[in-house]
């Protein structure tokens, strides 16, 4: 099966297939709960060093659905704590003969040095890239791209904004791929410190004000201001981010009447987004989290069978 360390490696087509996999997913698995034995027989181990809620629970819940075993490592639960290093994590992992590992780490390149480390004496299993530091996170990329389609906004030409912490967001990065590689056209903004102009690069357009980006736009991204990296002395101090940024309704005033608001969790809500449009009727905050599930079938499905249409299984 082919691994998925970020969506630079994959086509528009490709990126399109997923989604309408996912669709499938969720129509035929989710809807009613109910157990399907796609992945029957296969097994799956999640390696998170890094704290998670949505990815890891979504991906082992997604391979369940599917019929395959899953396991999870955690760091604090596994011998990393006792200094084993995450190359000899995963070559114990693989050993024990797993189908797809699914890692989620601190470093830039995790995914990527997973996928080149296992040792091919074993069966060298899939590698699904549930976040590498600030470099990528593809499933959470499609799984917004998913959800905005659901919110019936068309993709190509759409005006997407990013707002917040974009330096030491892998969420923006993937998201800046996978939507223009859709055609959207993508802006971010934030305080300066936290969004680098070179991002401009890789196609999108950095705002210089608030109000410019969020005018007219069809959906806006709320980052979290990840406060864990403060130490470091790029983010402002949070009362002065919420004046200065938070996204409360006079602001979601701006947007297009139908914005669609999204957040990839988790919030910190009355900083980054206020607890008014946290719940507003535009945002798709909680549908983003179930289609979670949806993608996350699909990927799995997608990357440990020949991909065989789902209708004909079913
Ligand atoms: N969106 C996201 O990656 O959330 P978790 O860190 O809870 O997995």
């Amino acid at each position: 099966g082919r691994s998925v360390l970020a969506l630079a490696d994959f086509s528009a087509e490709e990126i399109e297939r997923i989604l309408q996999v996912a669709a499938q997913m969720k129509k035929i698995v989710l809807s009613d709960n109910k157990k399907r034995d796609f992945l029957k027989g296969k097994s799956m181990v999640t390696v998170f060093s890094e704290a998670s809620t949505r990815t890891r629970s979504s991906f082992e819940l997604a391979g369940k659905y599917l019929g395959a075993d899953v396991i999870n490592i955690t760091k604090s639960g596994s011998s990393m704590t006792k200094g084993e290093s995450m190359r000899d994590t995963l070559l114990t992992v693989s050993a024990m003969g797993v189908d797809a590992v699914i890692i989620r780490d601190s470093s830039e390149g995790a995914a990527l040095f997973a996928s080149k480390v296992m040792s091919p004496k074993v069966k060298v299993p899939v590698v699904l890239n549930a976040g590498d530091g600030a470099h990528a996170h593809p499933s959470q990329a499609l799984l917004e791209l998913f959800t905005l389609k659901e919110a019936g906004k068309n993709i190509k030409g759409m005006k997407y904004v990013i707002i917040g912490d974009i330096l030491h967001s892998r969420v923006a990065r993937s998201d800046i791929v996978g939507f223009t590689k859709l055609g959207a056209e993508v802006h971010l903004v934030g305080p300066r410190t936290l969004v680098p102009k070179e991002l401009e690069a890789m196609g999108c357009i950095v705002d210089d004000d608030l109000e410019t980006a969020l005018k007219d736009a069809d959906a806006i991204n709320i980052l979290r201001i990840q406060l864990e990296r403060a130490a470091a002395g790029f983010i402002p101090t949070t009362r002065e981010y919420a004046r200065l940024f938070g996204i409360n309704k006079k602001r979601l005033a701006l947007c297009k009447p139908d914005v669609a608001v999204i957040h990839p969790g988790p919030m910190n809500r009355g900083i980054e987004i206020g607890y008014d449009v946290a719940y507003d009727e535009k945002s798709w905050i909680q549908e983003e989290v179930r289609n979670g599930v949806a993608v996350r079938m699909a990927l799995e499905y997608l990357t440990l069978t020949e991909g065989k249409d789902i209708d004909a299984l079913n």
